[in-house]
This record gives C-alpha cells, sequence and structure tokens, in this order.
C-alpha cells in the first residue's frame, strides 16, 4: 500500500471522531491535507462545523474547498484538533514542524479540548529524534540564539548540526514571519527536559516538540489502522 493510501486511511479514521457543531483545529501537512479533503466532501453533505487552519497553506485548501473558517480571536476554545506529526513515540509525544507550521500548530492544539494525530505507521518510534527537531527562531539575533541552543543541547549530552532551513536559495520563513533551525541531535531520552531548556532561549519562538498534547494517533499501516491513546 502506498504512502498515500495510509494518509487517507488515517484521515478517514480521524473524520468519525468529528461531530456536527464541531469547532476543529486543521493541522497542516500532506496527511492532515487529505483529512481536509475528506473533511469537505462531508461539508457537501451537510455536516456543520467550523475550523481553524494551522497555516494559510492549510487556509487556503479550506477556502478552496468549502470548509467555513474562523480564527482563534472569535473562536478561542475548539472542540478537536486533527494534525499530521513527523515522529510519534509511545507516550504520544510527537515532534512537529517538518511542514514549518508548529507555533500556529502547538497554539491551536493548546486550545483545542483533544488532539488526535493521523500518520503512517512509520512516524511510529521507540524514541524520538532521528527527524531533526525543527526549533522557530526569530530573526534577531540568529548567530547568538543558535549558540544558546547548542549550549543547552550540550548540557543535555545533546549535539549535531542546527541547519537554517532554506526555500531554494533564501530561508524559510514561517507564516508568522520567524526562521527555522534544523536540530540533528538524534535521540532525544529526555524530551521534557530539551523542552524547557529551549524555552528559557529569549530567541526562540517554540520547538517542534509537542508534549502532553496529543490523546490519541491514529496509524494507517498495510495490516490495518492501529490506535494509540493516552
Ligand atoms: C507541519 C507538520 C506536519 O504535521 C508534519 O510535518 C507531518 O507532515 P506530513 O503529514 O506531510 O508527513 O508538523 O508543520
Amino acid at each position: 500500500m502506498d504512502a498515500k493510501t495510509l494518509k487517507i486511511k488515517a484521515a478517514a479514521e480521524a473524520l468519525t471522531y468529528v461531530e456536527d457543531g464541531m469547532r476543529l483545529g486543521i493541522g497542516t501537512g500532506s496527511t492532515a491535507d487529505e483529512f481536509v479533503r475528506l473533511l469537505a466532501v462531508r461539508v457537501k453533505d451537510g455536516l456543520d462545523v467550523i475550523g481553524v487552519p494551522t497555516s494559510e497553506r492549510t487556509a487556503a485548501l479550506c477556502r478552496e474547498l468549502g470548509v467555513r473558517l474562523t480564527t482563534l480571536e472569535e473562536t478561542p476554545e475548539l472542540d478537536l484538533t486533527i494534525d499530521g506529526a513527523d515522529e510519534v513515540d509511545p507516550e504520544l509525544t510527537l515532534i512537529k514542524g517538518g511542514g514549518g507550521a508548529l507555533l500556529r500548530e502547538k497554539i491551536v492544539a493548546a486550545a483545542s479540548k483533544r488532539m488526535v494525530v493521523i500518520a503512517d505507521e512509520t512516524k511510529l518510534v521507540e524514541a524520538l529524534g532521528a527527524f531533526p527537531l525543527p526549533v522557530e527562531v526569530n530573526r534577531f539575533g540568529l548567530a547568538a540564539t543558535k549558540i544558546a541552543i547548542e549550549r543547552a543541547a550540550s548540557s543535555l549530552d545533546l549535539s549535531g548540526p542546527l541547519t537554517l532551513r532554506m526555500t531554494g536559495a533564501e530561508p524559510f520563513v514561517t507564516d508568522g514571519g520567524h526562521l527555522i533551525l534544523d536540530a540533528s541531535f538524534g535521540r532525544i531520552p529526555d524530551t521534557r527536559a530539551l523542552s524547557l531548556a529551549l524555552h528559557a532561549i529569549p530567541g526562540v519562538v517554540e520547538h517542534g516538540l509537542f508534549l502532553d498534547l496529543a490523546r490519541v494517533a491514529i496509524l494507517a499501516g498495510a495490516d490495518g489502522i492501529r490506535t494509540l491513546t493516552t
């Protein structure tokens, strides 16, 4: 079964969590896109939901397909967020941000009663960190922030390249106007300690470790759907 089919299967399963009248957080990425496509079909059939998109990219797809949108200003409390992930561990701690939307994704997930992650089963790992951890940083003081991240990582026995994410010859710029450093630290034994250490650095806007946010992970594989819960 190809990756796209698995993403569609996970997205279809996530739709069973969506009820009429819900206020949804709508994630970003290729798996979240499949969810939007399936949601749009249900909306055309009369499902009444409203969504807060986690990126301009997702907002554009929702508009194109007729999924009604709102903002967190208008609708600050959400019932359910459905989003993809780059890595999921057995406790449902995540690495997110491969698509560069981690800041809005985390704000939206935190404003939701429940976050459901959708992915193909290759995203499930014993320990996070093979996927480089995205760290969203302010443009101001980039070099100083980079050194501070390296020192914080080193205090936790972590090291590895911090790579400025690029789009062609230009730095990738997030929807919030920030930059992303992808941190290739390898296995992260203590995600909570790293989260705290990164949050203590002034130039760090947010990082892609999602702790205590996901409640359900729907993982699609060739043998079917596996659902993990916390
Ligand atoms: C975007 C994300 C995505 O959810 C993550 O990168 C997974 O994307 P995909 O479903 O395309 O594999 O965090 O910031």
